[in-house]
């Protein structure tokens, strides 16, 4: 049973806690290239609830079957924060979304739409007045089920101020709790996005008894400074979303706006409840799986963040940290020293070293896991934390597939054209073989992979990184395809890159299979 909340105390007891609303798995998953499945977002949600985060967005359940039940899962999986569903303001998102939330400790509803004239007239066809009936109307409706309601403007930064008032006002009459103003298309400019707060603040009726929350796109590369903006002018939940992934330039980074909050504190007396060390391990765990490198110079998590490589910096920080660091790398969770275990590491260290590195290993196949690294052990003196996470994410990736990689043969050399002969296992049947000559070992490969699945994806990206150093480090291979319409990104990792990079391919075909699956069950239409 949902608890009751009777008054904006029992969602914000401390007026200085800044809530934060993470939504990687609803916007950030709407990015290209970063779907999930089902498994991996649960992955993820854990590491969420791991971090501290108040708010997991599951996603958006009346978009598709595979949504609701990422919701679904998500809302049993985790306890602690509160588990939400975005909704439009119809009738069959508004009951779908309080279905997928039925079972979580803390159920709550994201119920939007567009208040600026621009949607209004080119998207949604609807008056003003349309739209606060609609409104009003939604959140009336979920109100009859829970008492957890998000009201949020789309593209609330290209909004007439006074017609958002009075949505706001009738929204929060209507049993809103939290008022969400949304900078859709990452406009806005930190002070008058920070102004629009403080201006509804003023003149919403019913302002004081709910929180208000910034929710910012990064298409200026100013998610970070508006949300700060937001905070300052009385915001106290922010919406954002681990290494800021999200629709065309991303959505406001989790792991910038916790550490702008922590560091400058001397300016902006508040905190979140957020436990920074767990933060590169989300990081990590999110790149990983989505298969998108961290850029090296991202704030807080990239990997040259903390490096320093001018001279007089180096001098500078050996003599005393403060003089060139601002923040210590341990607050956020990268390890001291990333070189961990080796051939002799027995499976208990192995175990409390995927802890630390913040992956739950109650999800891990541990018999599978350890197995693999005592074959990596064998095959490199040294295995470092970035190998394990490569590893494990390896292993999760092959269980309950459709398309299973059983053997990749290859042969090349100067004088003759490079050739590959694979096996492969569809839907758990007999093994088949293929064979194809190719620009490189890699296409060949590719080549003999299409004709067993009897479909040629575009290829729209491949990248090939090693993960530590050395010619024995593990490959991994991250590819983009397209196909139907669907683009899905795909990952491998092993010591071998012809077999790193077949793996990836399969991995984004079994996505792609997935996604057809459930297109095929019911069509879906996003926000
Ligand atoms: O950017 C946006 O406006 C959104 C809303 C659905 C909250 O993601
Ligand atoms: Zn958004």
């Amino acid at each position: 049973m949902a608890k009751t909340i009777t008054d904006i105390r029992d969602i914000l007891p401390d007026p200085e806690y800044v809530r934060i609303f993470d939504t990687t798995l609803r916007d950030g998953e709407q990015s290209p290239g970063c779907t999930m499945n089902v498994e991996e977002k649960l992955a993820i949600a854990r590491q969420l609830e791991r971090l501290g985060v108040d708010i997991i967005e599951g996603g958006f359940a009346a978009s598709s079957p595979g949504d609701f039940e990422s919701v679904h899962r998500i809302a049993e999986a985790v306890t602690r924060p509160t588990v939400v569903s975005l909704s439009r303001t119809r009738e069959e998102d508004v009951d779908a979304a309080l279905r997928a939330v039925d079972r979580a400790a803390n159920p709550g509803i994201h119920i939007f739409i567009a208040t600026s004239d621009i949607h209004l007239k080119y998207k949604l066809n609807m008056t003003r007045e349309d739209v606060l009936s609609a409104s009003t109307w939604a959140v009336a409706r979920a109100k009859q089920h829970l008492d957890y309601i998000e009201f949020s403007c789309e593209d609330a930064s290209r909004s007439d101020w006074d017609f958002m008032a009075k949505i706001c006002a009738e929204v929060i009459r209507a049993g809103a709790r939290i008022v969400n103003l949304p900078d859709t298309t990452g406009h806005a400019i930190p002070e008058e996005f920070g102004e629009m707060f403080s201006y509804m603040r003023r003149n919403v009726e019913g302002a004081d008894r709910v929180i208000w929350s910034a929710h910012c796109h990064n298409d200026l590369g100013l998610a970070v400074a508006n949300s700060l903006a937001a905070i300052k002018n009385g915001a106290r939940q922010v919406e954002c979303t681990v290494n800021g992934i999200g629709e065309r330039a991303g959505n406001t980074s989790m792991e910038e706006v916790v550490m702008a909050l922590r560091t400058r504190k001397d300016l902006m007396a508040v905190r979140t409840g957020i436990d920074t060390r767990q933060i590169y391990p989300a990081s990590r765990l999110l790149s990983q799986i989505i298969g998108q490198p961290v850029p090296p110079n991202k704030p807080i998590v990239g990997d040259n963040a903390f490096a320093h490589e001018a001279g007089i910096h180096q001098d500078g920080v050996l003599k005393y940290k403060l003089t060139y660091e601002i923040m210590k790398p341990e607050d956020v969770g990268i390890p001291s020293n990333k070189l961990v275990l080796g051939k002799h590491s027995g499976r208990h260290a192995f175990v409390n070293r995927l802890e630390e590195l913040g992956v739950d290993a109650a999800a891990v196949d541990l018999n599978k896991a350890f197995a693999a690294f005592k074959v990596l052990c064998d095959k490199k003196k040294i295995v470092y934390d970035d190998d394990i996470l490569a590893l494990v994410n390896e292993e999760a990736r092959r269980t309950a597939d459709h398309f299973e990689l059983v053997d990749v043969r290859v042969t090349s050399s100067v004088r003759i054209t490079p050739h590959a002969e694979v096996t492969m296992r569809m839907g758990g049947g007999e093994e088949r073989v293929a064979e194809a000559s190719g620009d490189g070992m890699v296409d060949a490969c590719y080549k003999a992979i299409y004709k067993l699945v009897g479909v040629q994806p575009a290829l729209e990206r491949y990248s090939v990184k090693a993960i530590t150093g050395g010619t024995d480090a593990l490959g991994e291979v991250s590819c983009l395809v397209r196909a139907d319409g669907m683009t899905v990104a795909g990952q491998g990792a092993h010591s071998d890159i012809v077999m790193a990079s077949a793996l990836a391919l399969v991995n984004a075909l079994n996505r792609l299979h997935g996604r057809a699956a459930a297109a095929a069950r019911r069509p879906a239409e996003g926000p």
